[in-house]
């Protein structure tokens, strides 16, 4: 790490919510930080200092191109007091990852771990310590040269935000029903579908639309080309427990290299399941349904953790994913990867990381 961060405290710090306002992404926190980015300067300035409005010109290039990237972790409050962070060094190198494809320049990640770490300590009584809640971090890194033509900006801020939070979907860790998306493609491989940059989200808003008023909670995401294999559940990686294997969709560039995904397979694996990452098209899983070997569906996140799938939409009929109730495997991957995270139980893996 190359510089020092300057700390500018806030003198009207903000009334915290109670954790049962929480929701996800609502509330945030009384600091936040930024590092600035001009060619032939690098990156420089770091700083926390109040949360706050920044000003920006209107020719940003991040309003007018998208170069932008994001990315997602939690603090907790563990048992013994201590906070943690969960696997912050994979974020750190997965934003730099995301900046290369978004021609972004990389991130010192020492210094961007080292912010990270700051900025937790200094609005450490805004993670809150209720069940199901922790305090979401969001990095993220905007184009801010004021200049119309298409090429990479000369100028960036990475900025991080805290924000304490309760459970993603308002259903918690009960299943979802899911609307298998035919119509809208998430990402095509070549493109930008594995990296964390705003317009795959974007981009996905107008199918969520769609499943939202007919009545579902997400959308599945097929292959761009062939509307055929199986990448995403809504913004999450998704595994499949197909009789006594699991399956997740290959990373073959048209999906996220989740951090949940990564560790749910790790954990597996050490408790002795089989995994396969592979191509699985939407067919195999209809036939799995059918013959009653698909008895388990959930989806990956930093947000939601696990989210089980209790039944899919797919040409006009409802298939259910076991009994339609939270699985047995959905639920103890569940519990042993918040625990670890909160410091429930026992971190074989040595993924938490006090700050
Ligand atoms: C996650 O599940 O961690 C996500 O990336 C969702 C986020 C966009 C809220």
């Amino acid at each position: 790490m190359t510089q020092t961060i300057h700390i500018e405290r806030t003198t009207t710090p903000k009334p915290k919510p109670a954790a049962n306002e929480l929701g996800f992404g609502k509330y945030f926190t009384d600091h936040m930080f930024i590092l600035d980015y001009e060619e032939g300067k690098g990156w420089h300035n770091a700083r926390i200092v109040p949360y706050q409005p920044i000003s920006l010109d209107p020719a940003a290039k991040v309003f007018h191109y998208g170069q932008t990237i994001f990315e997602g972790l939690k603090a907790y409050r563990t048992e013994n007091g201590k906070i943690s962070l969960f696997r912050p060094d994979m974020n750190m190198k997965r934003l730099n990852r995301s900046n290369d494809r978004m021609s972004i320049p990389p991130v010192d990640e020492a210094l961007g771990l080292e912010a990270l770490r700051q900025l937790v300590l200094i609005d450490q009584d805004w993670i809150p310590d209720a069940p199901e809640t922790s305090l979401y971090v969001r990095p993220f890194v905007i184009a801010t040269e004021p200049a119309l033509g298409v090429s990479p900006s000369q100028q960036y801020k990475f900025m991080i935000i805290l924000s304490p939070v309760g459970t993603y979907y308002a259903e918690g860790i009960k299943p979802v029903s899911i609307y298998v998306e035919s119509e809208y493609a998430r990402s095509v491989v070549g493109g930008v579908g594995h990296v964390k940059t705003a317009g795959n989200y974007a981009a996905g808003l107008k199918a969520q639309e769609g499943a939202s008023a007919l009545g579902y909670s997400q959308v599945l995401w097929l292959d761009g080309v062939h509307r055929k294999y199986v990448e995403e559940v809504g913004s999450m990686n998704v595994f499949f427990r197909i009789g006594d294997k699991v399956i997740t969709p290959a990373l073959t560039g048209g999906l996220l290299p989740g951090i949940t995904r990564d560790s749910v397979i790790h954990l597996l694996k050490h408790w002795g399941v089989e995994v396969e990452e592979r191509l699985i098209s939407i067919d195999e899983l209809v036939q799995a349904q059918k013959d009653g070997s698909l008895k388990e569906m959930f989806g990956t996140g930093t947000a939601a953790v696990i989210s089980p799938v209790g039944s899919l939409h797919w040409k006009g009929e409802k298939l259910m994913i076991g009994d339609g109730s939270t699985g047995e495997l959905s639920a103890r991957v569940y519990d042993t990867i918040t625990g670890i995270q909160n410091g429930r139980i026992e971190d074989p893996f040595s993924w938490r990381v006090v700050v």
